[in-house]
């Protein structure tokens, strides 16, 4: 436990290697990293080795994993399946100039299982999967223009790269986002290319979308805000999407990069609502870079380099499908049968209800969200409908919190979202709720 109450002195005192390798990092990579959605102030921990359940650092500190990269190992750090199906690969070749049968399991594996897969195709990430998702959707309605929510995050190209996590004051109204640039260096127009929709607001979204029909080529979504906090969205709100994207010849796409992990069948699945296309990525590679995107046979025969003419929409990609991530992936979805989905769900719901009951005793107020093994940690008494009301919250108290959780030996993600695997069980579910109590203590302390 950290001996004192300044969070950020106690991290800076136990992490001088981590420093170290960061300062050295930053001669040769911008800011120290190529991955600029896990920097934290003031430095991120380096990672020496991994296993299970448990993160080791550079300066040798032991911490539990409940981020898995960002939802990605939900059976944990190399589990013994995944390392022995690759372990038999390696040895036979590790890409191929053609095709795979092992390619062929994993895309059966994921048609029987994700009900808006007809067919589906392979990339090497999930940013890949939603641009495919985009082209094909504009290809088959000749429109132009999407639809995504703010907060919606969906992968680093440009169409996507819109109302992220922005400022509230200087993005429009609630009501009537603005759309607004999450990077620098987007190309001309791209701003103008879509329509930004505020989340879980049917009747508000519905009438933006109204003004917008004629142009859309679709309306792309994540059923649960991801990376902005684990946000669910409402059944009435994707029933109407489903509803009115079908009524006007306009695609419907989940991104289910993340939530995946909601069910067998993803969140699609979870609601009952099946879209036209989906993008997974994530947890379907077994710890290997990897996305997918599917949907109808009529939109994904587009594809198709063997009709006549050639495909419609162009798709390569010196590494998509190849064997050691399609062997990887397969076995990790062996695991997860509805059995172990069904665990998943129950030891968060546990851990989600602990939450809840430090924040009562120490009268803090706090929500969980989150679907299946996924949560979102909130420090608010206020009603969270979309992503104004998570960016309301106090940004400097989240991080302290952050800070106190790695010294209490727990890593999440820097905006308190985790993951839970099957290599955490009950008791890491006490120690993470002990650990959030005394950083909790902690920070009343210093407050009175
Ligand atoms: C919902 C969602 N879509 C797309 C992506 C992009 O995936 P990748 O990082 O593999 O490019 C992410 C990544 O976090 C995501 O959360």
């Amino acid at each position: 436990m950290a001996e004192t109450t300044n969070e950020l002195d106690q991290y800076l005192a136990s992490t001088t290697k981590s420093k170290a390798l960061w300062e050295d990092a930053k001669n040769y990579l911008p800011g120290g990293d190529s991955r600029n959605s896990i920097f934290w102030a003031p430095y991120p921990i380096f990672v020496d080795h991994a296993k299970g359940a448990h993160v080791v650092d550079s300066d040798g500190t032991d911490r539990l994993d409940f981020i898995g990269t960002m939802t990605t190992l939900i059976l944990g750090h190399s589990p013994k399946p995944v390392v022995d199906a690759v372990d038999q690969q390696i040895g036979k070749g590790m890409v191929y100039n053609a095709p795979s049968a092992h390619q062929v399991r994993l895309a059966r594996l994921l048609c029987e299982r994700i009900p808006s897969f007809d067919l589906v195709r392979f990339t090497n990430s999930g940013t890949e999967a939603t641009l495919n998702t985009i082209r094909a959707a504009r290809a088959v309605t000749g429109k132009s223009k999407i639809a995504k929510v703010e907060g919606g995050y969906h992968g680093s190209h440009d169409q996507v790269s819109v109302s992220v996590r922005t400022n509230p004051a200087k993005s429009g109204e609630r009501t009537r986002p603005d759309a607004m640039p999450a990077t620098e260096g987007l190309g001309e127009g791209t701003l103008d290319q879509v329509v930004v929709i505020p989340f879980n607001e049917t009747t508000i979204a519905k009438r933006r979308l109204e003004e917008n029909k004629d142009d859309l080529a679709a309306v792309i979504i994540e059923p649960m805000l991801g990376s902005v906090g684990m946000l669910p969205a409402t059944s009435e709100f994707l029933s109407m999407l489903r509803e009115f994207t079908a009524d006007n010849g306009i695609i419907l796409i989940f991104d289910e990069v993340i939530s995946y992990r909601a069910s067998s069948g993803g969140c699609q699945e979870y609601y009952g609502i099946t879209p036209d296309m989906t993008s997974l990525g994530k947890i379907i590679g077994g710890g290997f870079s990897i996305g997918a995107f599917g949907g109808k046979k009529s939109i994904m025969d587009l594809y198709d380099p063997s009709q006549t003419g050639g495909p419609r929409v162009a798709h390569a990609g010196t590494f998509n499908a190849n064997p050691v991530t399609m062997l990887a992936g397969a076995a990790t979805l062996d695991e997860l049968t509805p059995a172990v989905y069904q665990e998943l769900a129950e030891k968060t719901d546990y851990l989600k209800s602990e939450i809840l009951k430090v924040g009562k005793e120490l009268e803090i107020p706090i929500q969980v969200t989150g679907i299946g093994s996924l949560f979102g940690i909130h420090f608010t008494g206020e009603e969270l409908v979309g992503y104004r009301d998570i960016a309301a919250e106090d940004a400097a108290f989240r991080h302290k919190v952050f800070l106190g959780m790695l010294n209490e030996g727990i890593l999440m993600a820097s905006n308190l979202v985790g993951a839970v695997s099957t290599e955490l069980g009950i008791t890491e579910m006490d120690a993470f709720t002990a650990a959030l109590r005394r950083v909790l203590e902690r920070a009343l302390a210093q407050a009175n």
